[in-house]
């Protein structure tokens, strides 16, 4: 492997444990302004410091993350369908390899949909994909299993995610099943699960426990960290999980405590009294002068 290849895998998947924590926020690519995500900025900015990685679009990267904070960023590349559309499968690859380089991408990723309408194309698209990531050693993560229609058991999601890392994909990202050790064990590549519709956060945090217990590196989650009442409090229970191996019990345990001291804010909080009676002293103090 080159070394930029294993130097950008290693942003993503920390070589000490060999885990990950993504946090998914690219749900707008198909699905528009989703629950809690209608403001990516507001959603992302306290989550960031808790995650090893984000995957997004260009877009709201470019739009709703400081360019001066660290974090290794997963580029969303795919696209071209929407949840009311014909055939969410129909993607194309949307972004170009010079502008994924201009936003220090240190990963591409994208949909393929085995036994979807367009398969085909799609994963033909992810080859074609890692024929050129790999010229500029940038690993490719491949979403498997995204749609409503979806058979989610081990047979189909191994079937799904070989093929995903038969293509050259790096990393495979999919859904948490029943017997998921077979999904890992049939899987050349690492393995990451994404966290699906919103649960209760306790089987959220089993879900995240049962997957790393079955060989998954990590998660890719989304919507049950941040539409969590405690989105902080949330990954950093998964955190626990992921990183810190606490179990279940422990994990829930932190968030119940965290949640308390760091509850959802849907608001940008507002200055403290007394900060906004030293700004109006200050200006009256200007007036004054002028
Ligand atoms: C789906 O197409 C997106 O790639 C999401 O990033 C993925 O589903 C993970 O997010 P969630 O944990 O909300 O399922």
């Amino acid at each position: 492997m080159d070394w930029g290849l294993k130097n950008r895998l290693a942003h993503i998947i920390k070589p000490a444990n060999n885990r990950a924590v993504m946090l998914a926020v690219d749900h707008g690519y198909f699905l528009g302004p989703t629950e809690s995500l209608e403001n990516p900025k507001q959603t992302i900015r306290p989550l960031l410091k808790y995650c090893d990685s984000l995957m997004l679009t260009r877009g709201v990267l470019r739009t709703s993350v400081d360019a001066n904070y660290p974090v290794p960023v997963v580029l969303r590349v795919s696209g071209g369908t929407s949840i009311i559309g014909e055939d969410l499968s129909n993607e194309e690859i949307t972004v170009n390899i010079e502008d994924a380089i201009r936003v220090n991408a240190s990963a591409l990723a994208m949909s393929i949909f085995v036994g979807g309408k367009y398969e085909k194309q799609t994963i033909v698209n992810l080859g074609n994909l890692v024929n050129e990531a790999e010229q500029y050693g940038i690993p490719v993560l491949a979403v498997t299993a995204v749609g409503k229609d979806m058979v989610r058991d081990a047979r189909y999601l191994s079937l799904a995610c070989r093929i995903a890392a038969e293509q050259g994909a790096h990393i495979v990202k999919t859904y948490y099943c029943k017997d998921f050790e077979k999904v890992v064990n049939s899987c050349p590549v690492p393995v990451i699960i994404a966290g699906g519709k919103k649960i209760p956060e306790r089987e959220a945090l089993e879900l995240t426990y049962n997957a790393i217990k079955a060989g998954a590196v990590g998660v890719d989650m989304g919507r049950n960290i941040w539409q969590s009442n405690a989105p902080v409090a949330m990954i950093k229970a998964v955190r626990s999980i992921v990183h810190a191996n606490a179990n279940v019990n422990q994990a829930y345990d932190l968030f119940k405590k965290l949640s308390k001291e760091s509850p959802k804010q849907t608001k940008p909080q507002s200055k403290p009294q007394q900060t906004q009676n030293k700004s109006k002293n200050k200006q009256k103090k200007k007036q004054k002068k002028k």
